[in-house]
């Protein structure tokens, strides 16, 4: 098998990204271009994404962002093996520009198109920058996921927990648009937390200890919302010990949660090559401090990628269009942009019950 270079297209939410990757015959890669274009200041004043608002701003920009990730990759349109773009899941207005863009491309120079779910990029992003084998368990956690998956393969996730309510990325920005923080609300916290005192507020740790490796999250907010209001009006330092607080709570449960899904794999005699963290709240450091750890304990290593390939880039689709294309996985020009579609419906993915 020889060298593949892909153009990737992400546009499911609120970053309009395009990325250059090769994908040497033995598997490993490397990014030639990656640029990501934030909407961040189109939706902050609505404190979240506002899906109108973000299609257009694809529309405006989505043929600027791949000229520059072909023109800065120094690759030519001619020399692509093939044409990735996020086919979903997200806010489909986004999905549709990106992918019928991916599409006349595809069809104008006569590249195959894949289409790629883009919790499948997150998944094997880490394969790309670690070169992380199969399998291992991935625990994706954005604004709109959160779930731990066992990754088997290409094409082979099998979903171990998830969220019952909120995502932990949401639950973030929740907290942050409460305490009149800034959105994006993950990072505003963290900086918060820094100057925060984790001990002063006694948070809820929702579902810790239960068998099934599944996360709540509205009740944390909840608490949040009602010690806010216990001590209103809210001067800077309760802001700082609420956010560090609220941070404490959630980095426990993520830690027991994922401790539970090490012991499912292994109960289900799948020895993980690594914890593989992925999404948007993978870029703070605290969670990757303790999951660090706890990756140690559980006798596995954590591998995450750096905070700019954590949210949302076009690196990710272009990857993981390349593994698919790797195993001869094309799509068809008729391929329908998808608003929901769970990791486990992604083309050959088996259960492992
Ligand atoms: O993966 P992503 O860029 O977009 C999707 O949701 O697909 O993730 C964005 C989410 C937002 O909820 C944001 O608040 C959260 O990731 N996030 C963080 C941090 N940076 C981004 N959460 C906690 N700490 C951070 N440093
Ligand atoms: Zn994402």
């Amino acid at each position: 098998m020889r060298d593949l270079l892909l153009l990737g297209i992400e546009t499911t939410c609120d970053e309009t990204a395009a990325a250059i990757v090769r994908r040497r015959a033995d598997g490993t890669g490397t990014i030639l271009s990656n640029i990501v274009l934030s909407q961040t200041d189109d939706h902050a004043a609505y404190g979240g994404v506002v899906p109108e608002i973000a299609a257009r701003a694809h529309v405006e920009v989505l043929d600027h962002v791949i000229e520059r990730a072909l023109r800065s990759s120094g690759v030519k349109l001619v020399e692509l093996d093939a044409i990735a773009a996020a086919a979903g899941p997200g806010l489909i207005g986004g999905v549709i520009v990106g992918l019928t863009t991916a599409k006349a491309m595809s069809l104008a120079a006569r590249k195959p198109l894949v289409a790629v779910n883009h919790l499948e990029a997150h998944a094997l992003t880490a394969r790309l920058t670690d070169a992380v084998p199969f399998p291992f368990l991935l625990l994706l956690v954005s604004g709109g996921h959160t779930q731990l998956v066992a990754v088997t393969g290409v094409g082979e996730y099998h979903k171990l927990g998830g969220t019952i309510d909120d995502a932990i990325g949401e639950a973030f920005d929740k907290t942050a648009k409460m305490l009149g923080l800034p959105y994006p609300g993950g990072p505003a916290v963290e900086r918060a937390a820094l100057r925060g005192d984790a001990s002063r507020f006694h948070l809820p740790r929702p579902l810790m200890g239960r068998p099934t490796p599944d996360f709540s999250l509205s009740g944390l907010k909840t608490a949040v919302r009602l010690e806010a209001l216990a001590i209103a009006p809210l001067h800077d330092q309760d802001v700082n010990d609420l956010c560090a607080s609220f941070q404490a709570a959630v980095v426990d449960v993520l830690a027991d949660r994922v401790r539970c899904a090490l012991r499912k794999m292994r109960e289900h005699g799948i020895k993980p090559n690594a914890l593989v963290l992925a999404g948007g709240v993978g870029a703070n450091q605290v969670v990757r401090r303790t999951l660090h750890k706890v990756a140690a304990d559980g006798g596995t290593r954590l591998a995450v990628p750096p905070p700019e390939l954590c949210t949302d880039n076009g690196a990710m689709i272009a990857w993981a269009g390349a593994e698919r294309l790797a195993l001869g996985l094309t799509d068809e020009l008729s391929f329908a942009p998808r608003a929901r579609w769970p990791l486990d419906e992604v083309e050959g993915a088996a259960s492992l019950d």
